[in-house]
């Protein structure tokens, strides 16, 4: 499961899209954790696509990863700032990928 305590143990080493990634980055096989409020680990991710199905403010936006091990693209948190704290897409992920920070 994606470390909830990631912005302490991780560092930031990028931008994408308006949002933070952390690290460590090594592409194609490590692709580290996506946005902050709405944190998707790349690295977890397999696109399973229930948090695109569900999240009713379409936070979420497939972007291509080819060569992860995991899958070949990635739900990535491109519009954090409407996320609504609802949990919906941290309940249906199936490998626990997403963190929510509701506090
Ligand atoms: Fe969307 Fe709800 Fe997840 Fe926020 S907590 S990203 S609103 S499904
Ligand atoms: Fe990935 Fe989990 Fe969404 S596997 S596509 S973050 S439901
Ligand atoms: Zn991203």
């Amino acid at each position: 499961a994606i470390d909830p305590q990631f912005h302490e143990t991780r560092e930031e080493v990028d931008d994408h899209e308006g949002h933070s990634v952390w690290g460590p980055v090594d592409e194609p096989d490590e692709l580290g954790i996506h946005g902050t409020h709405v944190a998707v680990d790349f690295d977890l991710c397999i696109a399973d696509g229930a948090c695109l199905e569900d999240c009713p403010v379409d936070v979420f936006e497939w972007i291509d990863t080819p060569g992860h091990p995991e899958s070949e693209e990635k739900a990535d948190p491109a519009n954090e700032a409407q996320c609504i704290d609802c949990m919906l897409c941290v309940d249906v992920c199936p490998v626990d990928a997403i963190d929510v920070d509701a506090g």
